[in-house]
């Protein structure tokens, strides 16, 4: 197929040299739970550009509390998760970038001979929306039948910007994003639901890894958590690990170093960003935007704010199908059927500033992804889907 952009996105990040411990395969006791992406259209076209800007700006302000401007969560990737004895199942958004586990938004807490309310307001703002309620600690329950005793919970007595069907967040951040989120208590970390697991010794390595699988569809299962360690059979070849940044504020995310090139053009050296499950598009700072934007030879489009590219009679390059919106979901951001929409968009911010990139879903969806808190460092594998053409 014809089409631009022609170049492949290069994102490099800078290995670490020794690998130490590798952690646990643990194909023989998957403890996993399937996530699942839903884009809600019902209000017509959303602006997930809009939805990740929000998102991004909050993270560079490192803004954990306050108050936000809001927009509705139009996009989720949710997963199941128990919570008290009997179990309540509620939907919760899966995060990488906060660390609070949360419920209520949607489906009401229903408490049990397990619940205890700790009395402490807890706050958190996630830039998309925002949730405020009471602190309890509860039974979790992870999959069939990986449970968390005793893990500290929110009880939302007020949420906005989360969409019907979304009772809530899984976060599955480092644990020093959660300090301050208990408004009266001691500004100290909260032990988040991954935290317990090790903890607890239900997992031997404090590892958790994703698995997005690209998906065209609107309502899809198509993602996986694995608790512990790998799923050997999600990936190929080798983890590659890079360390945790040293740079502040990105080391209280899973925030990592990398560096941009397209074609042989570097776009963005080595500087320090994250990875966030919540964002959907890949956010690189202003300067390297212009250079892709150049290089693409692409347009804003004023439809969806992504940049567009234009079919190029006498082209006939295989395609970094990768850089490219999934087509069939491409009325649903507010775009034309047949355009082609490009997910590298810009940050807003020259390089230099907090956060020059954030590897959104977009690029997780390409990559296994591996968070290890036990050794302080992301890994990032290929998969079968890497490569593919589903856009
Ligand atoms: C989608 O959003 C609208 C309002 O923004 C809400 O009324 C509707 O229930 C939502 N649907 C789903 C499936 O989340
Ligand atoms: C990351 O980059 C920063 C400078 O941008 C550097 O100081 C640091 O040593 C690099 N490596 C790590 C692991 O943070």
């Amino acid at each position: 197929m014809a089409i631009f952009p022609a170049p492949s996105l290069l994102i490099i990040i800078l290995l670490a040299l020794s690998i130490t411990a590798t952690p646990f395969e643990v194909r023989d006791s998957l403890i996993t739970l399937p996530i699942a992406r839903r884009l809600n259209v019902s209000d017509g076209p959303i602006s997930l550009l809009q939805h990740d800007k929000v998102r991004v700006a909050a993270i560079k302000d490192c803004r954990h509390l306050g108050s936000p401007p809001v927009t509705n969560v139009a996009v989720n990737y949710i997963a199941k998760v128990g919570v008290g004895s009997p179990a309540t199942i509620y939907n919760l958004i899966v995060d990488t970038g906060s660390s609070n586990t949360w419920v209520g938004a949607g489906t009401a807490y229903v408490k049990t001979s397990t619940s205890i309310n700790t009395g402490q307001p807890v706050e958190i703002d996630y830039g998309f929306g925002i949730f405020s309620g009471t602190e309890y600690t509860d039974t979790v329950t992870l999959g069939s039948g990986l449970t968390i005793a005793k893990q500290s919970i929110g009880v939302a007595s007020n949420s906005e910007g989360f969409t019907a069907g979304v009772d809530g967040v899984l976060g599955i951040g480092p644990v020093d994003l959660t300090v301050g989120s208990l408004i009266d208590g001691p500004n100290t970390a909260i032990p988040t639901v991954v935290d317990n697991l090790y903890s607890q010794g239900t997992i031997s390595q404090e590892v958790v890894s994703v698995l997005f699988e690209p998906t065209t569809s609107k309502t899809n299962t198509n993602g996986e958590l694995t608790f512990g360690g790998t799923d050997f059979f999600k990936y190929t070849g080798d983890i590659g690990y890079t360390p945790i940044t040293t740079t502040n504020p990105e080391s209280t995310y899973w925030g990592i170093n990398e560096s941009i090139t397209y074609g042989s053009t570097m776009i963005l050296s080595n500087t320090a960003g994250i990875v966030d499950t919540s964002t959907t598009y890949i956010f690189v700072a202003t300067d390297a935007y212009t250079k892709y934007k150049a290089e693409t030879g692409a347009t804003v489009d004023l439809l969806t704010g992504l940049l567009l590219v234009f079919f190029r009679p006498n082209t006939y390059t295989l395609t970094p199908n990768a850089q490219i919106w999934p087509r069939s979901l491409n009325t649903y951001i507010g775009g034309s059927s047949n355009a082609i929409y490009l997910i590298v968009t810009d940050i807003g911010t020259a390089s230099g500033s907090v956060s020059d990139f954030v590897n959104g879903y977009t690029f997780l969806e390409r990559f296994y992804s591996v968070y290890d808190t036990t050794n302080s460092r992301v890994g990032f594998a290929k998969t079968s889907y890497t490569d593919a053409t589903t856009n």
